[in-house]
């Protein structure tokens, strides 16, 4: 059994990190007796002049509900280089570099707290011989082999909450209200949301929209007597054939960061309608802050799960919830392929049934052959 494993937080903050973090060192102190270091800054920490902390139970009080990670999360582009042709190469001097590193610290294996790109790093450690178990991190829900990523729900929550505000005023005003929503090229939080908040209209990347599509259903709401529409936009979502509309293009340590299609679709919608619309981009409002009750669980969960893994034998797997239950999978399945949401599926079947529109061209011929009334 190890004496000594490493955490490290990587990629955007999730609500839940400091959750994980505590309870690995509550489960590696309590029921191991391991020493837990603390790497700062992500992987970063382990280049050059190292930078962690010891973590012992005294230090993670009061952790559980606190947003961020006190370890901090920094990208500078150093274990995944984007070559100017886009590749992205990892490059094997500076991991020997982070390894050595590793070694002279004494940590004999690092727990991960990542999403995919995270865990891909964590893969490349193994790889090269270093043992290491991930947790899955990320508010977009979008990694593969666990049905649940802390910080999740917790997103969900805020985009709810931001949708329920826009309907008093949209209502008040006979607007359209268009929300954007994070999630990468999946679109997770805007289909959960946009059910939970009552949204008229989901846009998200597994199913292209059409503008026209989108227009028509704000025109059916007002002859139905709803002047107003709640449209939720996943950052990913683009128009049948068009293309994803990114914020900024991205240099070599950076990926480029998509964001822009709720402003986009609000100038376009108010031409074809002639109706007001008025675009809120929630933006890293779904990351900062309290990790809810269940995020504060799972991540306490997959945490002591993670240490109990090490304690086992196991290496390179990633914790995973699957039917409720905390389990492990291989990394490489993990990372393999994003977790895309099935546009036939049962929940985007579900919306439709309520009445909520994906701006898809067919979809009046969706609700003819499904003989549903038009004033839903
Ligand atoms: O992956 C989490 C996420 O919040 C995505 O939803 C979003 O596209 C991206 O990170 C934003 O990254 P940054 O914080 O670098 O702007």
């Amino acid at each position: 059994m190890y004496k000594t494993i490493g955490i490290v937080t990587g990629g955007g903050d999730a609500p839940g990190l400091n959750a994980v973090i505590r309870a690995v060192v509550k489960t590696a102190a309590g029921e191991y007796g391991m020493r837990v270091i603390g790497i700062e800054d992500s992987f970063e920490g382990l280049l050059g002049e190292t930078r962690t902390r010891d973590l012992r139970p005294e230090h993670v009080r009061g952790l559980l509900p606190r947003g961020g990670t006190i370890l901090g999360t920094r990208n500078r582009g150093q274990f995944v280089v984007r070559t100017n042709e886009g590749q992205l190469v990892k490059p094997e001097d500076v991991y020997r570099e982070a390894i050595t590193n590793l070694e002279k610290l004494g940590i004999e294996g690092l727990v991960v707290l990542g999403g995919e790109g995270t865990l891909a790093i964590a893969a490349e450690f193994d790889r090269l011989g270093f043992p290491v178990i991930g947790v899955p991190k990320t508010i977009d829900n979008d990694l593969a082999c666990t049905e649940l990523t802390f910080g999740f729900v917790t997103a969900l929550d805020i985009a709810t909450e931001a949708l329920d505000r826009l309907h008093t005023t949209a209502e008040s005003h006979d607007r359209v209200m268009i929300l954007e929503v994070m999630g990468r090229h999946t679109g997770w939080i805007a289909l959960h949301s946009g059910i939970a908040g009552g949204a008229d209209v989901i846009l998200m990347p597994e199913i292209p929209f059409t503008m026209q599509a989108v227009a028509e259903k704000i025109r059916e709401r007002d002859r139905c007597g709803s002047e107003f529409t709640i449209i939720v936009a996943a950052e990913g979502a683009s128009e049948a054939g068009g293309e994803l509309i990114y914020q900024d293009k991205g240099d070599p340590a950076h990926a480029p960061r998509l964001g822009g299609v709720g402003n986009y679709c609000r100038a376009e919608l108010e031409q074809l309608t002639g109706k007001e619309t008025r675009c809120v981009v929630l933006g890293h409002l779904q990351r900062g802050g309290r990790p809810n009750a269940f995020d504060r669980m799972l991540a306490t969960n997959f945490g002591a799960c993670a240490v109990r893994a090490f304690a086992k034998g196991e290496r390179s797997v990633m914790v995973a919830l699957q039917a409720a239950d905390i389990v492990t999978v291989p990394i490489s399945e993990a990372i393999a392929n994003i977790k895309t949401v099935p546009p036939d599926g049962q929940l985007v079947g579900t919306a439709r049934a309520t009445g909520i529109s994906f701006g898809s061209p067919d979809e009046a011929s969706y609700h003819t052959s499904k003989g549903t009334e038009p004033c839903v």
